[in-house]
């Protein structure tokens, strides 16, 4: 059965029984700076799991495009993806564990067609926060799974939850028994073994957790998983997701093209491109920050792979091809955007290539100079020249290292890494001594940079907060607002990450001339209000900010760089002071 077989059933199976299909979110979430990427089907309806009403109702059903980098570096094994589809379905308050087990067991055996004892299950064993789950069990039983097919483990195999807080509880996850000999005799569906393959995960989600530990949710929830790519791979009888039609067109056109016969990198370059597709498709662009900063590594890993496979470059159009038109069925956006993505694709890949031999060839005497001095751990200086130099991020020299039996040492890396930074900063401020940038080109970005946190900090701390000052150096801003207590640790973190979101979006900064009252009515910011005249110089960024301002400011969000928080704290009463630099 095909891919796009399994969702259509999945989708209409769930909506013959009651469910709303609604569309997926992009991979890049739209509303939510506290993560890189969607990463689960119920990361964009964790306000309707809290209690908000979903305008499509109580029952819903969806296929989400989701990138997990976590694993990145498995990526080239038999089974690891950074981006796969998740089959979803979700009771907000409606069914429960009864009903939803039903269901999936319907799915599976009816519609699927796996027969019943290629089945087992697992459920929570229980602990001090949440009893024995009986009633799954109960449901599992009912359904005519036997007992020695029934697990119970606790909360590292049947617990979920995205990061550290947020909703969560117990769940029942379904493997599909592939045949093959056990391990041993304790082998069961939760060793890694590759008997057990886990198919799907029920989530019965009625609990929050934050620091303070777990608290029960408003109402009952489900919240289910199932991967496509997986499933297609099972039904279809293959060993690994690579052999799917996704994928097996892209392989197929790598085994033609190579001269050297690599499976991993093979794996490897039809993964990314397929991540970095998706990442692009949905307004990604490279970087050297965040989400920009992940499909620049994936991108140059491809490329990297690629020229091991000893394959020229300039096939990367007919390879991006290829691949558009084996997912164009599942995704036509990737088809109507297909110049675009090529585009981003072979422009990064160019701006690689010139320096990928020369940093390579740098590497192969590093790697030499280690190994003849009888090192095992690579001078690190030397990962820090290939970043600099050659635009080789960090992880991929510890992969090439790796690949010679070698280490590198990155928190090494990282304070070499801090150092040139501090050490470009004082460069710039040294230059404006000195008068050569004359614009004052760093109290620009800072200006940009002020409106910036002031919008960020009104998002995580709420509309009362307004500017209550600011000074600006070139090496660093002073921003003081109306805020009645200290930021936590988690605030600051968001605020951060919302400017730095929106640095990597590199939005144009556009200034605009209007009347006092317009500029008002438009909800612009304003400091002192009554010292400006009836015509106003008002500054915006995209929808995320609007003020009164003088300027001057820089003309994309992407020219700041890196924007990091350096303290917070009280400046007078009702007034917090944060001091931030650019980076
Ligand atoms: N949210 C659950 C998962 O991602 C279903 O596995």
């Amino acid at each position: 059965m095909k891919a796009i077989e399994i969702r259509n059933k999945y989708l209409n199976f769930f909506k013959n029984h009651g469910h709303s299909v609604i569309p997926s979110a992009p991979v890049i979430p739209e509303n939510d700076p506290s993560v890189l990427f969607t990463t689960a089907g119920m990361q964009p309806l964790v306000p309707y799991l809290l209690g908000q009403k979903h305008p499509a109702g109580t029952r819903l059903t969806d296929f989400q495009k989701c990138v997990r980098t976590n694993d990145i570096d498995e990526v080239g094994d038999n089974r690891h993806l950074t981006y796969f589809e998740m089959l979803g379905n979700w009771s907000l308050g409606d069914y429960f564990k009864e009903e939803s087990i039903a269901m999936s067991y319907e799915f599976l055996t009816k519609e699927l067609e796996i027969p019943q004892e290629k089945l087992s299950v697992t459920c929570f064993a229980g602990d001090e926060d949440c009893s024995r789950d009986e009633v799954a069990y109960a449901a599992w039983r009912k359904a005519g799974i036997p007992d020695e097919r029934i697990y119970f483990f606790g909360k590292d195999d049947n617990w979920w939850i995205a990061g550290e807080e947020g909703p969560c509880g117990p769940d029942t996850e379904m493997f599909y028994d592939t045949g093959k000999e056990k391990c041993s005799e304790e082998c069961n569906p939760s060793c890694g073994c590759g008997k057990y393959v886990e198919i799907w995960n029920n989530v019965f989600m009625e609990f929050y957790k934050d620091k303070n530990g777990y608290s029960k949710l408003s109402q009952q929830n489900v919240d289910t998983g199932l991967g496509l790519e997986r499933m297609a791979m099972l039904l279809q009888g293959k060993e690994t997701p690579f052999e799917i039609e996704l994928f097996a067109p892209v392989m197929e056109k790598l085994v033609e093209l190579q001269s050297k016969d690599l499976i991993q990198s093979r794996r490897i370059v039809a993964e990314h491109l397929r991540s970095s597709m998706m990442i692009i498709n949905d307004g990604g662009r490279p970087s050297n920050v965040d989400r920009g900063y992940i499909l620049r590594r994936l991108l140059r890993r491809m490329t990297r792979h690629l020229n091991k496979l000893e394959i020229n470059l300039d096939e990367l159009a007919t390879i991006i091809d290829i691949s558009i038109d084996s997912l164009k069925e599942l995704y036509p956006e990737l088809d109507a955007n297909r110049n675009t993505i090529k585009e981003v694709i072979i422009e990064e890949k160019n701006k690689f290539m010139k320096t990928l031999q020369n940093g390579e060839r740098e590497f192969e005497k590093v790697a030499n100079r280690t190994k003849n001095a009888g090192k095992t751990v690579l001078d690190t200086q030397a990962v820090f020249n290939l970043y600099e130099t050659y635009g080789f991020p960090p992880e991929m020299t510890e992969e090439l290292a790796q690949e010679q039996g070698l280490k590198v040492d990155m928190s090494d890396y990282q304070r070499l890494f801090e150092e040139h930074q501090a050490k470009s900063r004082l460069g710039s401020e040294q230059k404006f001594k000195g008068g050569l940038a004359s614009s004052g080109e760093m109290e620009t970005k800072y200006h940009t940079a002020t409106h910036l946190l002031n919008a960020a900090l009104k998002v995580v701390l709420g509309d009362h907060v307004h500017q209550k000052g600011s000074n600006i150096t070139a090496e660093r801003m002073r921003f003081d607002f109306s805020h009645g207590a200290k930021m936590t640790d988690e605030e600051k973190q968001k605020a951060e990450d919302l400017v730095n979101e929106y640095i990597a979006k590199d939005i144009p900064v556009e200034k605009m001339e209007m009347k006092k009252e317009e500029a008002i009515s438009l909800g612009a910011e304003a400091m002192f209000l009554d010292k400006y005249g009836d015509i106003v110089t008002v500054y915006k960024i995209g929808d995320f900010s609007i003020e009164l301002c003088g300027g001057p400011h820089v003309e994309r969000t992407g020219e700041l760089g890196h924007f990091k928080i350096k303290k917070e704290e009280a400046s007078s009463s009702g007034v917090r002071r944060i001091k931030a630099i650019l980076e």
